[in-house]
């Protein structure tokens, strides 16, 4: 694969020559001094031999570390530079990576802290919900389905826990850590709707911890490089321990997500909103048939035959 510069990058600035598994898009600036990702994803034998994956935000931070070990590892990954958090970016950047063709995975990385204020985007947005949250469910809805997905959560979301009424802070004060929170919360339980209604699809969440990114801070004492190898893993492992669905993942250890992530009933109440918010409804639909034990006696469409 050649690396090309897609609509939205900046010609002649992207990846060096030689770089063979990287495309990106909006590029911003490549892959600099900062901590040089080490570890690999799996033991060799139990990858997938080429996976082909896309992550957001992939400029700084774990989701830059992450896509160094799928590059040295010979995957096809393919980079995300800082996008405005408009639908109408969201859909172009969609529609560019469904260009590139259908990806194996992908790991829903970007994400903002604690923004000082509710600071509205242009569809007037609290912009910790738009990139944390509204752009992952964008992206998914609008990105052919891929094998496996994963979305970057945080142990805050269990402070997040709550009522989905004011989800876009259009009538609370303000309070950057409650949004952040809240919005992993969303993240965490988008993951785990689509494990429950995507049966094809692997889909987890995961906590890379408190690391020293510049999100993380220098204060952080997590491990960074355990911060990014789970998602890597859950990415292109064949492993019977990350070919599973529906988890919520902390250094390649299942915990246990805030009850309300995996509540189904919370779950359709959120899809619900992001879908009004958006302006995007996501297929809930299975594309595996049925169980037989589902299926509707007498019904034409569901002919036996019909593989
Ligand atoms: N670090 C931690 O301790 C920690 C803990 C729990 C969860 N997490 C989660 O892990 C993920 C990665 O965090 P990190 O620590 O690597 O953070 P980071 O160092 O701040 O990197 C975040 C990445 O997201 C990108 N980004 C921000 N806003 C964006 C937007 N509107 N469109 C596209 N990209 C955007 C950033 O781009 P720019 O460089 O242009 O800003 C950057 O590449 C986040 O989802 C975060 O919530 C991190």
């Amino acid at each position: 694969m050649t690396p090309r510069h897609l609509p939205g990058g900046k010609p002649g600035s992207g990846p060096p020559p030689g770089r063979k598994f990287q495309q990106w898009i909006d590029w911003a600036s490549p892959p600099g001094s900062a901590a040089q990702p080490t570890g690999t994803s799996t033991p060799p034998a139990g990858e997938l031999s080429r996976a082909r994956i896309f992550i957001t935000g992939s400029t700084d931070g774990l989701g830059r570390a992450a896509a160094g070990v799928l590059i040295s590892e010979g995957h096809d990954v393919v980079l995300h530079a800082r996008t405005r958090e408009r639908a109408a970016a969201l859909s172009d950047l969609a529609g560019q990576v469904n260009q590139i063709g259908r990806m194996d995975a992908v790991i829903h990385n970007a994400g903002v802290f604690l923004e000082p204020s509710r600071a509205a985007t242009a569809e007037g947005h609290a912009k910790t919900l738009a990139v944390n949250a509204l752009a992952p469910y964008m992206l998914t809805a609008l990105i052919g389905r891929p094998d496996r997905l994963i979305y970057l959560s945080s142990g805050l979301h269990h402070a997040g826990a709550g009522s989905l009424r004011d989800i876009d802070w259009t009538s609370r004060s303000w309070n950057a850590a409650r949004a952040y929170s809240e919005s992993k919360l969303h993240i965490t339980a988008l993951a785990l709707t689509l494990a429950r209604v995507w049966p094809e699809v692997l889909s987890n969440a995961v906590d890379p911890g408190w690391v020293p990114t510049k999100m993380g801070g220098p204060a952080a004492t997590g491990d960074l490089q355990l911060g990014y190898l789970t998602q890597t893993w859950l990415a292109v492992s064949n492993d019977a321990a990350a070919t599973v669905s529906g988890g919520y993942w902390y250094h390649r250890q299942r915990q246990a997500p805030a009850a309300q992530a995996r509540d189904p009933a919370f779950q359709d109440q959120l899809m619900d909103r992001l879908a009004a918010l958006t302006g995007v409804a996501l297929s809930l639909a299975s594309r595996l048939r049925p169980a037989r034990s589902e299926e509707i006696p007498g019904d034409p469409s569901q002919d036996p035959c019909d593989t």
